[in-house]
């Protein structure tokens, strides 16, 4: 039998303006996972965490990915995993992303590393379809890559990694409110407005190249989003009037949903910013009479890997 431990990182996706096509990994906060496998055709899998999640194997998030990795390496297992550490579901961080990272990753290192980064974000994007029923990868691919990813494009996957600036801190905060992915993606329009796309990608050019530039300011002006807030911030109560408190009281450069929501990030120049708005956050849900943890982390570059504790 061969076994191994998993680190996959949670994540934020979309940066404001990426709807879809950008994200970036949080260090210190993310899943631990086991995974075994030995001659054999069935996979089993056991919680340890103190996480709830369905007992049902087929509801899992690494099952079509475990399924995906074997199919594509024309393998056959017996695999039994255990979770040890897992992001509470629907906290907006990456809860599936984590998980199926860690299974694509798992699965490759106990498999001699037969498949590259982009075919194990093919592998890790089974289980962002079960979860969310549709096929994006800017939780999935910064999970398995580390970093900020941008997702060029779909068909076929073209992954680009994007330097991370110095001194970028990340303060998020988790309100008690549960926002079903599915549900935050069965509320956008079909359709957008042409005036919308041209801000959209007009910020998503300027989000790159502020990243490529290391020009923050550029970063925080283009982080602004017109397709999916619009119709998002409703599941997250005084979303304005926070955003202002964190602009102002805590100069924060931007405060968008993180993914689908109902956590909320910020971004910051210094760790006393970030520190600020992670202060401010607090307030404000607590004021709502809403529980809520808050955290601040930097943009790690570090993907699923093997666990170094
Ligand atoms: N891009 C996805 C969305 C991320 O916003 O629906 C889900 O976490």
């Amino acid at each position: 039998m061969r076994k191994i431990r998993i680190f996959a990182p949670a994540t934020i996706a979309n940066m404001g303006c990426g709807f879809d096509v950008i994200g970036f990994a949080l260090d210190e906060v993310g899943d631990i996972i086991e995974f075994s496998v030995e001659e054999g055709d069935s996979l089993t899998i056991t919680n340890s965490s103190d996480v709830p999640l369905p007992d049902d194997v087929e509801k899992n998030v690494m099952t079509p990915v475990i399924r995906k990795f074997l199919e594509m390496t024309g393998n056959k297992a017996q695999v039994c995993v255990d979770i040890i550490q897992n992001i509470y579901p629907g906290s907006g961080i990456g809860a599936s992303a984590a998980a199926s990272a860690a299974a694509a990753v798992g699965m490759n290192e106990l498999f001699g590393k037969p498949l590259d980064e982009e075919q194990l974000v093919v592998c890790a994007m089974e289980g962002e379809n079960l979860a969310s029923g549709g096929y994006h990868a800017d939780n999935a691919a910064p999970a398995v890559m580390g970093g900020i990813v941008l997702i060029r494009g779909y068909e076929p996957l073209d992954l680009v990694k994007i330097p991370i600036p110095d001194n970028f801190y990340c303060t998020v905060i988790h309100p008690h409110i549960v926002v079903p992915t599915k549900e935050a993606r069965a509320i956008l329009p079909k359709e957008i407005p042409m005036h919308d796309a041209i801000v959209q990608w007009g910020n998503v050019g300027g989000l790159v190249a502020g990243l490529f530039k290391g020009d923050i300011g550029l970063v925080g002006r283009a982080m602004k989003d017109v397709v999916a807030e619009p119709w998002r911030k409703k599941f997250i109560p005084g979303f304005d009037s926070l955003r202002g408190k964190l602009l102002t009281g805590a100069g924060v450069l931007a405060m968008n949903i993180s993914g689908s929501g109902p956590s909320v990030f910020a971004l910051s120049d210094s760790r006393q910013k970030a520190a600020a708005a992670s202060e401010i956050m607090k307030s404000h849900f607590a004021g709502l009479g809403i529980g809520a943890e808050a955290y601040t982390a930097k943009i790690s570059g570090r993907g699923a890997g093997v666990c170094v504790q």
